[in-house]
């Protein structure tokens, strides 16, 4: 049966994370996948996670099923981290997901069953993985404008004139902080200016929120988000736990969605029904050390200073890349990556550039330069900077 089926091109972010696996120079350095480590490089488990999961392995008494929707103290306390009281309970939805990755395709699933092969705007570079997730689900993508490479900041006038022509029943996809892969966030004037765009077209955000708390912090990480649920009848939404609460591969995401009065329970049924026919339950460990933890107030403490010294960690990475390449290069070209917010940004260098870092120096970056400053320590900002600047040199 399976005889014809062609070997399919393996997705770049996982195979460069097991090319680095398989690279066994001593030197190498990781700023492929979007993983947080610390300064000897490891991807620890938080403090508070470990706490959390003493105190279920001691309490728990059943993993017999729970809803379709998961755990109900992991919904309402994601809600309040995500909305903040921004709408009224009544008009969220929102089931468990395997990750944010089945977050995405659940909401795509979502928009399909309604709007079958309706237009999802996204921004022209995003994660490599929106794409595929959005055509599984019959949809298309449609890009618009979003990086203006020479600044490295937002390319706004662009954004908002390929916006602009949105239709009601089509979808714009937006990252609610942290943009991966550029770094480059809308600011609150325009997520105001995107609300009113949004308001004006009748097209339906979708907000993809997989780095909140390593931007400005988790509120104002969310104010965008919560400014569309506040203004508009209806926000898709879908939100990871892999990097906040460092639990990736315990996959825990959340797929939410903010609807009119009255339309609450059509909406949470449609969710679990879909949760239903990929994967019936969400897992709930994962979930459950993050109610646990969003619901008591110490562990909470615990994990806000431990997110708190990530974001803090990135940053000084961040600064030490920016000063290292301007120093190695003799210009402020990349100077705006000092500005940049969150894991990620793009440097300006060419595929075979990046395959020659790779190859040459044992630095490993995605395929289009984007680079995820939570795996290098500062103290090898110099050698990734030397590194980047010979190769642009030619
Ligand atoms: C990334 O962009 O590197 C992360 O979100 C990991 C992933 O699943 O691709």
């Amino acid at each position: 049966m399976f005889e014809t089926l062609p070997a399919p091109k393996l997705d770049g972010i996982i195979g460069l994370m097991q090319a680095f696996a398989a690279d066994t120079r001593a030197d190498k350095i990781d700023l492929g996948v979007g993983v947080y480590r610390d300064a000897q490089g490891r991807t620890p488990i938080m403090r508070a996670v470990k706490q959390a999961e003493a105190r279920i392995l001691e309490q728990q008494d059943s993993k017999s099923y729970l809803s379709l929707a998961g755990d109900a103290a992991f919904l309402t306390t994601m809600e309040a981290l995500l909305l903040g009281g921004a709408v009224p309970s009544a008009r969220v939805a929102a089931v468990g997901t395997p990750g944010g990755t089945a977050a995405v395709r659940q909401i795509c699933e979502l928009i399909a069953k309604v709007r079958p092969g309706a237009t999802v705007w996204v921004s022209a570079q995003t994660w490599p993985n929106h794409g595929p997730l959005i055509a599984a689900a019959g949809l298309k993508a449609r890009p618009y404008r979003y990086l203006d490479a020479e600044a490295g900041a937002l390319d706004r006038a662009g954004m908002f004139a390929d916006l602009g022509a949105a239709q009601a029943g089509e979808v714009v996809l937006l990252h609610g902080c942290c943009h991966n892969p550029t770094g480059v966030d809308l600011s609150p004037q325009d997520w105001a200016e995107m609300g009113a765009l949004l308001e004006r077209t009748g097209a339906v955000p979708f907000v993809d929120m997989a780095y909140q708390g390593f931007g400005d912090g988790l509120d104002a990480d969310a104010g965008g988000l919560r400014h569309l649920a506040a203004r508009l009848p209806e926000v898709l939404i879908a939100a990871s736990c892999s990097k906040n609460f460092g639990l990736y591969r315990d996959r825990v995401g959340i797929a939410m969605v903010v609807v009119p009065e009255g339309q609450r329970d059509a909406m949470a049924a449609t969710l679990a029904g879909l949760n239903r026919q990929s994967f019936a339950f969400p897992p709930d460990h994962g979930g459950r050390v993050v109610s646990t933890i969003l619901g008591d107030p110490m562990l909470r403490a615990v994990w806000l200073e431990e997110l708190d010294e990530m974001r803090a960690r990135v940053q000084t990475n961040r600064r030490a890349l920016a000063e290292a390449l301007r120093d190695a290069s003799g210009s402020d070209r990349m100077g705006a990556v000092a500005a940049q917010q969150g894991m990620f940004s793009i440097l300006p260098l060419s595929e075979a550039q990046v395959t020659k870092l790779r190859e040459d120096d044992g630095i490993y970056m995605l395929w289009d330069g984007r680079v995820n400053m939570a795996g290098m320590d500062p103290s090898r900002a110099g050698d990734v900077a030397r590194a980047v600047a010979e190769v642009m040199r030619g």
